[in-house]
């Protein structure tokens, strides 16, 4: 079957996220290996993987991540460095257990960013320096998060400057989910012109892309590619999935066959969008390959879903199919 990577050569690389145990299962690891061009480990480049304890760097999962995609002649996608979650409580605290001072929180930064990033400079060709950030709802579009309530945007810069200082090779991504939806799309939009007005070295916009069968349209999303352009930033997606469900509740124990082709149908679409868009997509990231490891069977609740192009099996799906075009 058609190389998924060899398929979009010419348009952008194609990558997949994964977890650790799939480098020892030899069916996982040749399926990533043909498909794709890139890969992001999953979890263990988190701060709460990379530097459980203060200054307690354990590398050797992310080492080992790393080296698969070195063996495979894969680029390697850094994700993530700052976010709100999976990170350790200590980040925040002080050693009397207050909420830690800025000065503190910057340290603590640099010395996070710097260990990690200068660690993979030969290899991580781009970081998504930080994850998340933007919450449409506040006025000035920034999520509440520890970080932000210690140092307010300035945190965002930091860890720009601490990242290119790391690194002054490595593509640096600011990197979100819904950047479809108007309101997001704009806050986002908002925050990368200020910090590049500020000479904060932002390269890219990574578009998570958790997107479901029904919802957004292609419309949305091509909305938001082309209002990212005006900013001259390089644009990723970067862990792409379509949830067969509308809502939170419905469970499924089987695929229907009609969703089943309307996945398929919309995935077509969707990468017949990115290759239209190719000009402003250099990456096009799935989050997992298979339906069988997919976060969305445990998030938000647990239940099945098949949002991946290889089922359980690791067989290729209608949805691949429809993407790679029917031989
Ligand atoms: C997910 C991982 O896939 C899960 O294994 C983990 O339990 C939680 O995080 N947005 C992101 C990713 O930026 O880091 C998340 O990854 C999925 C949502």
């Amino acid at each position: 079957i058609p190389s998924l990577k060899d398929v979009f050569a010419g348009d952008f690389t194609v990558g997949t996220a994964f977890e650790n145990f799939e480098m020892n299962q030899e069916a996982d690891r040749k399926l990533i290996a043909k498909h794709f061009g890139t890969v992001t480990p999953g979890n263990v480049l988190k701060w709460d993987s990379t530097e459980p304890q203060e200054g307690v760097f354990d590398l050797a999962d992310s080492d080992a991540a790393v080296n698969f995609g070195v063996e495979n002649g894969q680029q390697v996608r850094g994700h993530t460095l700052i976010w709100h979650n999976q990170t350790p409580g200590w980040v925040f605290r002080d050693a009397q257990g207050n909420r830690a001072s800025k000065e503190l929180l910057y340290q603590r930064m640099q010395k996070h960013i710097e260990t990690v990033v200068s660690r993979y400079k030969d290899v991580i060709d781009a970081w998504d320096v930080v994850n998340e950030v933007i919450d449409a709802s506040q006025p000035d579009g920034l999520r509440r998060s520890e970080w932000y309530q210690i140092a307010g945007e300035e945190y965002i810069e930091k860890a720009f400057l601490f990242a290119r200082q790391a690194d002054p090779d490595a593509k640096l991504f600011i990197n979100d989910y819904n950047t479809h939806e108007p309101a997001k799309s704009q806050a986002l939009y908002n925050l990368v012109q200020r910090l590049k007005a500020k000479g904060v070295p932002v390269d890219g916009v990574g578009h998570q892309s958790h997107i479901r069968i029904a919802f957004p349209s292609l419309q949305e999303i091509d909305t938001s590619l082309l209002k990212f352009a005006a900013l001259g930033v390089e644009q990723h997606i970067t862990e792409l999935d379509m949830g067969v469900y509308s809502n939170d509740t419905d469970r499924l124990e089987t695929f229907p066959d009609t969703l089943k082709k309307q996945q398929a149908d919309k995935y077509k679409a969707l990468f017949e969008l990115f290759r239209k868009r190719k000009n402003l997509i250099t990456n096009v990231t799935l989050w997992g390959k298979d339906d069988g490891n997919t976060w969305l069977r445990s998030f938000p609740v647990n239940r099945k879903d098949w949002p991946l192009l290889f089922d359980e099996r690791l067989q290729a799906k209608s949805a691949y199919w429809s993407v790679v075009g029917t031989p």
